[in-house]
């Protein structure tokens, strides 16, 4: 493949994107409608956790970019199999199939879990895998349009995503937009039982219990389907307990309702397996995924159950459903997830860090629980480990801090009352998959840091030992 530009120079296009001023950054970003930081990202090292701001700076990212880069940025393969398929065929309507789209689609049921043998594809994103997935469940149960979700479920921003998302309608001013369709229960969310328990052993599923008796009495019309992610993401990163999710399953079949899973964040071997329903031994009716399935490029994907009826060409089609750049890029993805071993990958790393955290979590009090599975890890920070109390300011200054020192993370928040009240006390550690050892301890010695200069600010005591 060659690429020539034809109306301007290469250094004139590579000048476009990659030199402006401070004057243009401060103009641009007072057109912005949407808020955003204070720096301004350059560029990425090929294949790695690092990237460059406009001053030069350099930062080890723990983010994965809202955990998406499993591969880190710009993996020479997946850029190279998305380039040439923009310089053959960059766009097509979706009533069109192409070579990538097919061979995607032939990929990604292959690997996936059970008789999920069908399957959509999309190019934006988790919302609208999701909403696919609700039309899905409505094209096959359409008389029965309640659906429940979770106590800080988060499954988008679209106006009916936004409606099945817990805390989300609560912060912003769509919050009337279809509410009525969705009714949300308890998650497992066992380090604060929502029924109080001290331990899940000592629990009867009662998470499960009111779920099953608010689908039988607590709504109005009949429940189609429950949505749920395995491992609840911007809720506080919480993984179900197993028997939870097992359980979950019967429930549904008992109760004639589908599952949905919303795969967005554990797929495709950030939690150590391929998918969540694989660490779980439970096929879902419904899967959506996107994130690290693009590679880094937009996409999104809803497998459904093969005997599933599908859509009418009117019920599902957009402009950019069908990007053939898209799906080059996550099929060359999906390559590289078996080449490259990526669930026992994050298996491996995940073991380094959850050594290295519970080893801190031992030493400042201010670690209140450290739990998940893989490199799909939520740190809880709590000002007081018997009240748990969310140290919510320390969280916030331990983010700022790092940031500044170079290490991307970001908090994530378990509580979000009906008047606003916003507590992120939840710091997630979801890098890269392919991160090395060296970069973790990198990293992690600048989050350990950080943690104690803000435990020695903040008064919380920790062992000096
Ligand atoms: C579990 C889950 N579902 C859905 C979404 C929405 O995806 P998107 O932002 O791509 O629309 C997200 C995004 O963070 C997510 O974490």
């Amino acid at each position: 493949m060659e690429l020539k530009p034809e109306m301007f120079t290469e250094d004139e296009i590579k000048s476009m994107l990659t030199e402006i001023s401070e004057e243009e950054i401060k103009e641009a970003k007072k057109r912005m409608l949407l808020p955003t930081k204070s720096i301004t990202m350059h560029h990425a090292e090929p294949g790695t956790p690092y990237i460059w701001d406009t001053k030069g700076k350099k930062y080890l990212d723990f983010t994965s970019q809202a955990w998406t880069l499993s591969l880190g940025w710009s993996h020479p393969d997946v850029v190279y199999a998305a380039a040439y398929q923009a310089s053959i065929l960059n766009h097509i309507r979706n009533q069109y199939p192409t070579i990538s789209r097919l061979k995607l689609i032939k990929k990604l049921t292959d690997i996936a879990p059970g008789n999920l043998k069908k399957v959509a594809l999309s190019t934006q994103g988790g919302s609208i895998a999701n909403e696919i997935a609700m039309k899905i469940a409505m094209v096959n149960k359409p008389k029965d349009y309640i659906f429940v979700t979770t106590w800080g479920g988060y499954h988008g921003t679209t106006l009916a995503t936004y409606a099945a998302s817990h805390h989300i309608p609560f912060i912003t001013r769509f919050h009337h937009f279809a509410l009525d369709r969705f009714v949300k229960v308890p998650y497992p969310y066992c380090y604060r039982c929502p029924f109080g328990y001290e331990s899940p052993k000592e629990c009867n599923l009662e998470c499960l219990n009111i779920m099953e008796k608010t689908i039988n009495y607590g709504v109005n019309a009949s429940v189609n389907s429950v949505i749920i992610e395995p491992f609840q993401g911007a809720g506080g990163n919480i993984p179900a307990p197993k028997r939870y999710i097992k359980e979950l399953r019967k429930m549904c079949n008992d109760n004639d309702v589908f599952l949905i899973f919303d795969e967005a964040q554990t797929a495709l071997g950030r939690i150590g397996t391929m998918f969540a329903a694989e660490y779980y031994e439970t096929i879902p009716d419904i899967m959506s995924l996107t994130k690290s399935l693009g590679g880094g490029f937009p996409i999104g994907a809803t497998l459904a159950r093969e005997d599933l009826e599908m859509f009418t060409p009117a019920e599902q089609h957009s402009t950019f459903s069908a990007n053939p750049v898209s799906f080059a890029a996550g099929l060359m993805f999906l390559h590289l997830v078996e080449k490259l071993n990526l669930p026992q990958r994050a298996k491996e790393m995940g073991a380094f860090f959850f050594k290295r955290l519970r080893e801190m979590q031992e030493k400042y009090e201010l670690i209140g629980d450290v739990r998940g599975e893989g490199l799909f890890i939520g740190v809880e920070f709590v000002e007081d480990r018997k009240t748990k109390h969310p140290a919510t300011d320390e969280t916030e200054e331990i983010v700022e801090r790092c940031i500044e020192r170079g290490l991307i993370i970001d908090a994530e928040a378990p509580f979000i009352t009906r008047k606003g009240d916003i507590r992120r006390n939840v710091i997630p550690i979801k890098p890269p998959l392919i991160i090395s050892k060296e970069d973790a301890e990198r990293g992690l010695d600048i989050l350990e840091e950080v943690i104690k200069e803000v435990s020695d600010e903040f008064e919380i005591p920790y062992s000096k030992g």
